[in-house]
């Protein structure tokens, strides 16, 4: 190569263009092995995230996620609209059990109403696939109430009068998040009992296992099966307020016009003494989301574990009068609470004292239900049908419509509506 005859200017003219080009080749290729020896191209591989779960943002325009991962890294989310990306935001990290890691971010600046896409990352190279997450409308919008899914690895309740297709209380949860979402809610409130041992990791894939919690958030609260470490990795809570000793999972949300409060009834106090300091944390965090979003809500919601006003076995339990006379109803009282959805007692049960309803909330997935006791308090409605439960609350505006559903029927258990 390189060798040409020369006679004459033209010739050398010609001679020299093309040895700058080989020159060039030759530079080209040696750029490239020495890369390839050096650094490898970084080639971009989906990354796939375990047990991704999304939990409501402090308000609407933001989205709360949380999932687990086997490599140490950071956690970074990005939105996309119509295929453009509109924001990335990056997360925390931390060691969770067994190797595993968890990871939390949170989206920020959503507008209302908007279809969106989003995608999880540890390093943000390699990216998730993605998942649509569209937020509410702002005059109306729906979500649905359930309460103890407790999965558990194993059957529903023998004396249930459905079945999920292998009788497994995971399939049972699954047909239940079907139904939630063919009714098509914005987010899932849950009354806690999320999982049965607290501590079996495998519970928590049962748990996040149907695709649609990919799209819809949950909002849990701390049951008394709840408590372990591990539902702090999993979940990445809005406002969430610190208090001493275990008691997490107090927090708060803005979702439109209603301010929903979350608040951990799951520690078996053993004295009216002994709840006086949980009291204090609920009148605090009560406190800290009136203060934080005063004036922008028309109704206040409070989600807990510990039904105070079940009619089955478990409202017998002296822990929960230790927390009634430690004040928390008056507490309810004090902040003019709309309604109090519950759970715990694996029934269905409703009463409205002095303007305020208490809901109790069946099991969403079938693992065990209680019958209600008989005769049933004043001015209480209650229904033991031993079938999966969920409840859909639509909003608009000054009207909320509350529908209790199970899963195998069409026409709610029972249906009332509440203006404001
Ligand atoms: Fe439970
Ligand atoms: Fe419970």
């Amino acid at each position: 190569m390189g060798v040409f005859y020369c006679s004459g200017n033209q010739h050398l003219l010609y001679y020299i263009i093309m040895n700058k080009y080989l020159l060039l080749l030759l530079a080209f290729f040696i750029a490239t092995c020495s890369n390839n020896n050096k650094e490898p191209v970084i080639k971009e591989i989906e990354f796939v995230p375990e047990m991704l779960g999304l939990t409501p943002g402090s308000t609407i325009a933001e989205v709360n996620f949380a999932w687990y991962s086997d490599r140490a890294g950071n956690s970074f989310v990005r939105i996309t609209k119509n295929g453009t990306i509109v924001s990335t935001e990056k997360g925390t990290s931390g060691a969770a059990s067994e190797g595993k890691y968890f990871h939390k971010a949170t989206a920020k600046n959503l507008k209302p109403n908007t279809e969106y896409a989003y995608s999880v990352s540890n390093d943000s190279i390699n990216w998730s696939a993605e998942y649509k997450y569209k937020t509410p409308q702002t005059k109306t919008f729906k979500f649905a109430a359930i309460g103890d899914p407790q999965i558990k690895i194993g059957e529903q309740d023998i004396e249930s009068n459905w079945f999920s297709p292998d009788k497994s209380v995971a399939l049972g949860w699954k047909t239940t998040v079907e139904r939630i979402t063919a009714a098509n809610v914005d987010f899932i409130l849950s009354t806690g009992d999320q999982v049965d041992s607290g501590s079996n990791e495998e519970e928590y894939e049962k748990l996040f296992a149907p695709s649609e919690l990919k799209s819809i958030p949950m909002a849990p609260s701390v049951g008394n099966h709840d408590r372990h470490q591990i539902f702090q990795y999993h979940f990445n809570l809005p406002n969430e307020q610190n208090f001493p000793e275990e008691n997490y999972g107090n927090y708060f949300y803005l979702y439109n016009n209603i301010l929903f409060v979350a608040l951990n009834t799951s520690a078996y106090v053993e004295s009216t003494e002994d709840a006086k300091p949980y009291i204090e944390y609920f009148d605090a965090t009560l406190s800290a989301a009136d203060a934080m979003y005063s004036g922008k809500y028309k109704w206040l919601i409070v989600q807990h574990h510990k039904s105070t006003r079940s009619v089955a076995w478990h409202s017998a339990e002296k822990d929960i009068q230790y927390y009634m006379d430690a004040g928390f109803e008056k507490l309810m009282e004090k902040y003019k609470v709309d309604f109090v959805l519950a759970g715990h007692d694996h029934v269905y049960a409703r009463i409205n004292l002095g303007g305020i309803y208490y809901i109790t909330l069946n099991t969403a997935s079938g693992i065990k239900y209680y019958g209600a006791n008989e005769p049933l308090p004043a001015n209480t409605y209650a229904q033991q049908n031993r079938i999966p439960g969920y409840t859909i609350f639509e909003v608009n505006g000054n009207n909320i419509s509350v529908s209790v559903y199970e899963v195998d029927k069409d026409v709610p258990i029972d249906k009332f509506e509440v203006e404001k």
